[in-house]
């Protein structure tokens, strides 16, 4: 048993973990109870596990708790925004009615939140390049373009 500081959506967090190797997701997951993080594939291939590690869009499912230092900032998709504020990003997947089961959607809106940090006013083709390895399976695909184009332009 070994104890594990974390910085995550904000607040100094505290786990005990049996293997310093066990994926972020599964701390975000099950030791702290945040579900919006997905296990889709495990294996760093659909996209439905990202969480941003100092504002960068990462695979949680493949990233070893021990690769995340305590003074890194862990943000999920919990923390970007709230019901009564939620972030531009998760206002327009409502209004644009892009989610069908929404698993993939977790990955969609954090991947697309990293993209839009460093790119605000990006092409329609930027945007498909950015989602390109993020797979959904509904094909609601055209609607989320669309959600993505919203918040840009909110
Ligand atoms: S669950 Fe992590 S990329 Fe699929
Ligand atoms: S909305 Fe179902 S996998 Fe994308």
């Amino acid at each position: 048993m070994a104890t594990k500081s974390l910085k995550v959506n904000g607040k100094r967090v505290s786990i005990t973990i049996d293997d310093p190797e066990m994926p972020l997701l599964y701390a975000l997951r099950d030791n702290l109870a945040l579900k919006g993080p997905r296990f889709g594939c495990g294996l760093a291939q659909c996209g439905a596990c990202t969480v941003h590690v100092d504002g960068k869009a990462v695979r949680s499912c493949v990233t070893p708790l021990s690769s995340i230092r305590a003074g890194q900032k862990v943000v999920t998709l919990e923390g970007l925004g709230t019901p009564h504020k939620p972030h531009p990003l998760q206002k327009a997947f409502i209004e644009e009615q892009a989610v069908q089961c929404g698993y993939c959607i977790n990955g969609m809106i954090m991947e697309s939140a990293a993209f839009l940090a460093s790119n605000k006013k990006p092409t329609e083709v930027q945007i498909k390049q950015a989602l390109a390895n993020n797979l959904c399976r509904c094909g609601t695909h055209a609607r989320i373009i669309r959600a993505v184009k919203r918040a840009a332009n909110a």
